[in-house]
């Protein structure tokens, strides 16, 4: 699974450009993962499911509101279900830290998901705390919104450092392989129905250093910010993922 989280980027000239480069580099191949894109929510009409370059993909948002009505300036859950979106991305260090989100609203907005839309839930460390050896700990901490709860078969979490955010910084390949690990087993462990989820990794993922990171075995694709602006370079990522087997 390989995600484009395009964050507050994007004008309409580039949506197309992007829409044709991505069509010209990306490789049909037999079992295509599944690919999808978060663009700015304003842009969401764009993406067309008629359009034909873009059949393959699902499209999401960064974020919304768990509950309609006068919440002046959000989107609601129910509404991007109207709407046909196949994901919602929730808990992104940016919403946590601009936008003072709490564990206890990310609660709400998952519950809200659950069973409904896929959620891919974003949890990380920041510098700090790796320095300290308490990622873990912090990892855990962020994962006990799932306590108790019945997840759905689609739920996926998105490991994102946020050091590695944009940074040009990530954790060597083998250390991302064993926190994936980790994070299945907590969830597994905590969650009602013993749900193993798809673990993303994310945070300066580029088509350089791509094939490092799908190869390790609890690495189920990646979360890609900057690298996926540009629809060609995406497109490569998601080629990447598609020739690796990990049988
Ligand atoms: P980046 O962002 O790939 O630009 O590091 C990843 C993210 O924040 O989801």
């Amino acid at each position: 699974m390989i995600i484009a989280n395009w964050k507050c980027n994007g004008t309409k000239k580039m949506i197309f450009s992007w829409f044709e480069d991505y069509g010209k580099e990306v490789n049909f191949v037999d079992v295509l993962p599944i690919v999808g894109v978060a663009p700015p929510s304003i842009y969401f009409g764009y993406f067309s499911r008629e359009n034909a370059s873009l059949k393959f993909i699902e499209w999401g948002l960064q974020d919304a509101d768990h509950l309609d009505g006068p919440r002046t300036g959000a989107i609601s859950v129910d509404m991007l279900i109207d709407m046909e979106c196949d994901f919602l991305i929730i808990g992104h260090s940016e919403r946590r830290e601009i936008f003072k989100e709490d564990n206890d609203l990310i609660k709400e907005k998952l519950k809200s998901l659950n069973n409904r839309v896929t959620a891919i839930l974003c949890i990380g460390e920041n510098k700090e705390e790796n320095n300290k050896g308490i990622t873990r700990d912090v990892l855990k901490e962020q994962l006990d919104i799932v306590n108790g709860l019945e997840l759905d078969q689609s739920f996926t979490v998105a490991y994102e450092p946020v050091w590695a955010i944009g940074s040009g910084l990530t954790p060597e390949p083998k250390d991302i392989n064993e926190i994936h690990k980790f994070i299945k087993d907590v969830v597994q462990s905590n969650s009602a129905n013993n749900l193993v989820p798809k673990v993303l990794y994310g945070g300066s993922v580029t088509d350089k250093n791509a094939e490092s990171f799908f190869k390790e075995e609890f690495v189920d694709g990646a979360l890609v910010g900057g690298a996926s602006l540009d629809g060609s370079t995406f497109a490569k990522i998601v080629n990447i993922f598609s020739g690796i087997d990990k049988k």
